[in-house]
């Protein structure tokens, strides 16, 4: 069987944040998800990762996830290992030790590094104690001492692959989408969700050139690690990067919206001294009006819905908008997960 030339091109390469890569390497990403994509929807076989295995430790729940990894690694002709919290010993972070008590990270990422092919985290959340950045900094430890590819799942700080399939929608949508004005905007969700996937849209956005937009309340900023890598990639791919704190304001004109809850970060570790997650409720209930309407979407330029799912209906958006297909994305952005993701893993672990 021969192979397609994609194979193996990243090989051994990590994946844990889509600007530890090149412009060229994400555009090869997505060229080859398109042929993946293509081969899918004409059942063409793709046994391009034949008797390999993709560890999978999910301290998080998910459907898109999970499903399209597990899917996508059975269409390669590989298999899916589901590791579930309960089921390992819970890998520990150099500082947090307790001797005997349980298995460092570096331990457990070898001894996996010695059955497969690649290991992918899922972690964020109660599961990295809600101190923002230690989710990130488990799947760091995971990759510094693993000797085959990690594939972060999403943690607290980037969720990578919810990127790929998003910038793969727009670029469906706009194949070259330099100046298209990208508004990536708080939505208000009675739940506490992640920093991770507005980080990895600004980051993405800017990589390819987008004007974008980031709108959100007062106490919602994103890391000002992120900000900065976002302002640089705008001024490296020629696109512009902007914080607005109106909805209304952020929305008109715009080409591609994407409204979405995430948690006020003062409330948590290292931004605050203690986890405070029912101040952080308390304070983002104050914000029930950040929902995506009709009306707001009239202001845009035609624009496209987008949301990386689970969306919260009556919350973050109405079902006028997200269930328009005219204009929602929502859909394709969850189909895409799948070919994104095979890429990635036929790039990394294959060849
Ligand atoms: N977008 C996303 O990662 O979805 P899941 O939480 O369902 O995996």
């Amino acid at each position: 069987m021969e192979l397609p030339r994609y194979a193996g091109l990243l090989r051994g390469r990590h994946f844990l944040n889509t600007n530890d890569f090149t412009r060229e390497e994400i555009e090869q990403v997505l060229e080859a998800a398109r042929d993946l994509r293509t081969k899918f929807r004409s059942r063409i076989p793709t046994p391009y990762l034949q008797g390999k295995t993709l560890f999978m430790l999910f301290y998080n729940r998910s459907l898109r996830t999970r499903n399209s990894f597990e899917a996508g690694i059975f269409q390669l002709g590989g298999h899916a290992h589901f590791l579930s919290p309960q089921d390992v010993y819970t890998p520990t972070l150099p500082e947090d030790m307790v001797p005997y008590q349980t298995e460092s990270i570096a331990d457990v990422a070898r001894v996996l590094s010695r059955y497969g092919d690649a290991i992918a985290i899922r972690i964020y959340g109660d599961a990295a104690k809600w101190h923002i950045g230690r989710g990130h900094r488990v799947v760091r430890e995971f990759a510094k001492w693993s000797s085959i590819p990690v594939l972060n799942m999403e943690d607290d700080v980037y969720h990578p692959f919810q990127a790929l399939a998003d910038i793969m929608a727009i670029t469906d949508v706009a194949p070259n989408p330099r100046g298209k004005k990208f508004v990536v905007s708080y939505a208000y969700s009675g739940g506490l969700k992640p920093l991770a996937v507005p980080q990895s849209c600004v980051l993405i956005g800017t990589m390819f050139g987008m004007d974008v937009v980031l709108a959100h309340p007062p106490g919602f900023e994103l890391e000002d690690h992120v900000i900065k890598a976002a302002k640089e990639n705008a001024d490296r791919y020629g696109g512009s990067f902007e914080i607005v704190h109106d909805m209304r304001e952020a929305f008109e004109g715009a080409d591609f919206v994407y409204p979405k809850a995430w948690s006020p970060k003062g409330f948590f570790p290292p931004y605050n001294g203690k986890v405070d997650k029912e101040g952080a409720v308390e304070y983002q209930n104050k914000f029930k009006h950040w929902i995506c309407t009709q009306e707001l979407m009239d202001l845009t330029n035609k624009g496209k819905y987008m949301h990386c799912g689970p969306a919260d209906r009556g919350q973050e958006v109405t079902d006028d908008v997200i269930d328009n297909k005219e204009y929602s994305l929502y859909f394709e952005q969850a189909e895409n997960r799948l070919h994104v993701q095979k890429a990635v893993m036929v790039m990394t672990m294959g060849g």
